[in-house]
């Protein structure tokens, strides 16, 4: 969606707010032995009361609240019995929906003791989108942004898992433009003033390609590389863009 009033962005902001806060409540509560469904759990409660619904259970049947993905298990994890274990990495992907608006952010949390690989390459998705954020500025073209981040993601020598990107957002979970995480030299699409997306760098540790698991959902990489995921909802402005997933 484009903002095109302070009411709309009053919207986004609140429903910002519940995801970061409950995204925050995961990340704060992930503990070993605990099963990734009683994380969900503690996501859905916690949104569930302030009146959020779940957009992957609302738009695509999703059998989860949020999307819980462990190590090498890359997005959409569906939360199941599966016990998380000291080292794990859990990937927290919350998109929720209140009063018509939708924000969608994630995070790795990096059990202890924390992997060395793993704190780096949560290092590397981090300043991937810090890097971006420099470039997503209103007449800037889209395609900065997948530039920023692959160049830092090479510099560091990971991967960007090639097959997912980040989208349009606000409105519904997934919308146009399509955000990528490389470099498209031929997309001539430029950012504009009010514009909602989700930028979400998803990275791995070698060059990977996708495989779906039995459950029909969870991607893990095809060669069991670790992968995290980082993610925020920004409105474009002429200046810095407002993060509405912001802590
Ligand atoms: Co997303």
């Amino acid at each position: 969606m484009t903002v095109k009033s302070s009411e709309e962005l009053d919207g986004l902001r609140k429903i910002g707010a519940i995801v970061a806060e409950a995204r925050d409540l995961m990340r704060d509560s992930v503990r070993p032995g605990m099963t990734t469904m009683e994380l969900d759990d503690i996501g859905a409660r916690f949104m569930t009361a302030r009146g959020a619904r779940s957009s992957p259970q609302m738009v695509y049947s999703f059998p989860g609240y949020s999307c819980i993905s462990v190590n090498d298990e890359v997005v959409h994890g569906v939360p199941c019995d599966r016990r998380i274990a000291p080292g794990d990495l859990v990937k927290v992907d919350v998109t929720a929906e209140l009063e018509g608006f939708v924000a969608d952010s994630a995070i790795t949390v990096l059990v202890p003791p924390e992997r060395q690989q793993g704190k780096r390459l949560l290092a590397c998705a981090r300043a991937a989108f810090q890097r971006a954020m420099k470039y997503a500025r209103a007449g800037n073209r889209l395609n900065l942004i997948g530039r920023a981040v692959e160049n830092e993601t090479r510099i560091r020598g990971f991967a960007v898992v090639r097959e997912l990107c980040g989208h349009g957002v606000g409105r519904s979970i997934h919308e146009a433009p399509e955000v990528s995480n490389f470099y498209e030299p031929r997309d001539p699409t430029i950012l504009t003033e009010g514009l909602v997306i989700a930028v979400e760098p998803i990275l791995s540790e070698r060059p990977s390609r996708l495989v779906k698991e039995d459950d029909g959902w969870t991607l893990r990489t095809h060669n069991r590389c670790l992968a995290v995921h980082y993610e925020h909802t920004i409105v474009i402005t002429r200046d810095k863009p407002i993060i509405i997933t912001a802590a």
